[in-house]
């Protein structure tokens, strides 16, 4: 009817308490889940005990030491996955020394070290969960990296930076968790300086098998057909996209494998620490093997020409 009103500043408030309300519970939801699934795992304390090591003075341990045992390495495909993501991305472009990259739900921070160690670039990342983020900064002291990998916490959907400030963005496994992906996607462009890279790792398409998963945590995965939408919407172009299901299914099914083994040899009952693990490589094994999920990495071009 090309009917339009301005909205009322009570309207207005509701809907941005309604905002806050939310983006506390998601992050309670997404702090205690990561919490049961991976515990302490990457700690400092613990990776040094993995190690055998004592002591853990900044510098004492190689970033390579922690990323290619994917001790650190949270997207799924762990390491072997990091690997061919950042070949797909070489296609495109490398981030070269100097640059500067944002990895977007950086977790513990294995794969910006990487990127760190790797490319000689400069990396900030970024994660809503606060405790993650004082993880990511304990480990990078260790691996004395401190001055080329910073932390923030912050929301991809909020990034607290401004335009066109970094030569790529990274986002592994991550965007699935975030509600609103055109808001998303406008942040991740917004950020990018023009032509540069936005590297995404995903899971497309959440079917039944992960309703156990989705109770728990927020969870958002678009189709591939919806993504590219977005992504349009958000101003990239699509450079390359290749499926990672098999690598993927592989993976967790070696993960799972050796979990097990270490089950068998150490207890009799069933070890309730591994449990919530243990559901969520079934519902993902499940939801990707039959029910059609996909994972994926993508590579998108911001448009524009000048870097
Ligand atoms: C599966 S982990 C992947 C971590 C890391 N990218 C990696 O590959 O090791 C997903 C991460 O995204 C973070 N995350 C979820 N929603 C987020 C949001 N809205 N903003 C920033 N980080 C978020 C989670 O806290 C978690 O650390």
């Amino acid at each position: 009817m090309g009917f339009s009103r301005e909205a009322s500043s009570k309207e207005v408030l509701t809907v941005s308490r309604e905002k806050i309300s939310r983006a506390h519970t998601d992050l309670r939801r997404l702090s205690a889940f990561y919490r049961e699934v991976y515990g302490d795992m990457a700690s400092v304390r613990e990776v040094l005990r993995i190690l055998g090591r004592s002591g853990g003075e900044p510098g004492s341990v190689k970033a390579s030491e922690l990323y290619t045992r994917s001790l650190d390495c949270q997207n799924h495909g762990g390491y072997p996955m990091l690997e061919r993501i950042a070949s797909v991305a070489a296609v495109c472009g490398v981030p070269g020394a100097g640059m500067r990259v944002l990895d977007v739900g950086c977790g513990v921070g294995g794969p910006g070290r990487f990127l760190a160690d790797r490319y000689h670039c400069r990396v900030i990342g970024v994660d809503l969960v606060p405790e993650r983020v004082e993880a990511a900064k304990a480990l990078t002291r260790l691996t004395g990296l401190a001055a080329q990998v910073r932390y923030r916490q912050a929301d991809a959907a909020a990034l607290p930076f401004p335009d066109r400030a970094f030569h790529q963005v990274w986002m592994l496994d991550a965007g699935v968790h975030v509600r609103d992906k055109r808001t998303l996607f406008g942040e991740l462009g917004r950020v990018l300086k023009p032509a540069g890279l936005l590297v995404l790792h995903d899971q497309l398409g959440l079917p039944p098998a992960m309703r156990p998963v989705v109770r728990r945590a927020p969870y958002f995965a678009p189709t591939l057909a919806q993504l590219l939408r977005h992504l349009e919407w958000a101003g990239f172009r699509l450079l390359a996209w290749q499926d990672t299901t098999a690598q993927t299914v592989a993976y967790m099914r070696q993960r799972g494998d050796r979990r097990a083994q270490r089950q068998s040899k150490s207890a009799t009952a069933v070890d309730e620490r591994y449990q919530p693990a243990i559901q969520l490589r079934d519902a993902y094994l499940e939801a990707l093997t039959v029910q059609g999920s996909r994972t994926g990495v993508l590579v998108a071009g911001r448009m524009g020409t000048s870097p």
